[in-house]
């Protein structure tokens, strides 16, 4: 069975391009929710790059006329995302395809200088007689923004290695819920993992959890609504901010956000939430591959050229890292202010931590 459903699969993934006049469409047959359990590994991840750099067209669902970035629908629905509104550098949709940003040197790689956090506006203008919160020219407060306030330039960073930073978080989300577990009223534990100091949780005698003296986690991963629901203490290690928990959801919100393509795991089966005239855009076998592509993308290893002078180079720039990872493990919060003037403290895992624990660097001569 998964034999003849894996040839029929790359039979259909490689003869796409079936001619019919007038139609044009970057994934004419996507994969169905179950088909994934079916197929290959290797053809899941060859299907899910498929996906990572498909130009999707608005004949299959690309372009969000009537939802924001952040898939909220639209300040003013009268004011509909299409031509020539369809497209906005700082607000999105702006590109369509993952690879238009993450390119290099490789699919899945990094890329230039985007704007991020702009998608919470309909379509930015700074139009001066705009006065609708969100819609272009002012935020949530009614104040102006300006092209330094409406969004954040960022580099678009690489997505290598990434399952395993995702991995890393998981295993110490897992290390803090066991000590979480053991906890009983009245008592306190260290959260430690991986060399990681988080503070330490108590629960009061009542059984309420007291995260005062919790530390690097985020607001949502600290909240406890009573002494039946604990802290989930995970750990989110996406985005600049650590704010996503895991690529699935990134690409979720990455599919919605730059490219207007909606997942039936987010938007539900059979709804047309963005008013494309298009429904389950993305199945959830779709978001499977392409999340899977980029959680195998590899590790970048280590190339050490064979002159003494560079390999002596490289050994203190090896020293100089490790001691800065060691610090990173000791400091690990930074801390920045959110929209309503409250302070956040996160933990940020560096790459480097990871590409160490995941992997031995190598080193190879040229
Ligand atoms: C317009 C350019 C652009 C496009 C298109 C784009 N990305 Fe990104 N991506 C970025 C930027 C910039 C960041 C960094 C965001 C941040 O730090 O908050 C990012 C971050 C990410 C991250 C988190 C990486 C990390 O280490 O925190 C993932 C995963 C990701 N993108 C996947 C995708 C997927 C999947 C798609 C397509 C559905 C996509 N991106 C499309 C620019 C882009």
């Amino acid at each position: 069975m998964c034999g003849a459903l894996s040839i029929i699969f790359v039979a259909v993934l490689y003869s796409q391009t079936q001619a019919e006049i007038g139609r044009e469409v970057a994934i004419p047959r996507h994969l169905q929710d179950g088909e994934e359990f079916d197929v290959s590994v290797s053809d899941l991840i060859r299907y899910g790059k498929k996906l990572f750099e498909a130009h999707f067209t608005s004949q299959e669902g690309a372009g969000r006329p009537l939802a924001k970035g952040t898939g909220a629908p639209l300040a003013d629905p009268n004011s509909a995302l299409i031509f020539p509104r369809n497209n906005n550098r700082i607000s999105g949709p702006e590109s369509n395809s993952c690879a238009g940003c993450h390119n290099q040197p490789i699919a899945g790689g990094a890329g230039d200088l985007v704007f991020v956090l702009g998608q919470r506006f309909d379509f930015a203008t700074f139009d001066a007689n705009d006065i609708v919160p969100t819609r272009g020219a002012v935020d949530e407060l009614g104040r102006v923004v300006t092209l330094q306030s409406i969004a954040n330039s960022r580099a678009t960073p690489d997505l290598f290695g990434s399952g395993y930073y995702e991995m890393l978080a998981r295993q110490i989300t897992a290390d803090l819920q066991v000590v979480r577990d053991s906890l009983r009223p009245g008592g306190h534990a260290q959260l430690r993992s991986k060399g990681i100091s988080f503070g330490v949780l108590a629960r009061n005698l009542d059984g309420y959890w007291n995260v005062s003296s919790v530390e690097g986690l985020s607001p949502e991963s600290i909240a406890s609504e009573d002494s039946e629901h604990p802290p989930s203490l995970l750990i989110l290690p996406l985005s600049q901010g650590g704010a996503v928990a895991s690529l699935r959801v990134f690409t979720v919100n990455a599919f919605h956000q730059h490219h207007g393509m909606q997942a039936t795991e987010r938007f539900g089966i059979g709804t047309d939430p963005d008013g494309d005239g298009v429904v389950d855009e993305l199945t959830r076998a779709d978001i499977t591959a392409c999340t899977l592509f980029q959680a195998t993308l590899p590790v970048p290893s280590r190339i050490v050229p064979d002159s003494p002078v560079a390999q002596r180079a490289v050994r203190d720039g090896e020293r100089l890292l490790t001691r800065s990872a060691a610090q990173a493990a000791t400091f690990p919060r930074c801390r920045s202010t959110g929209k309503d003037g409250s302070t956040r403290s996160r933990t940020r895992i560096t790459r480097v931590a990871i590409s160490r624990s995941a992997r031995p660097l190598r080193s190879r001569s040229i």
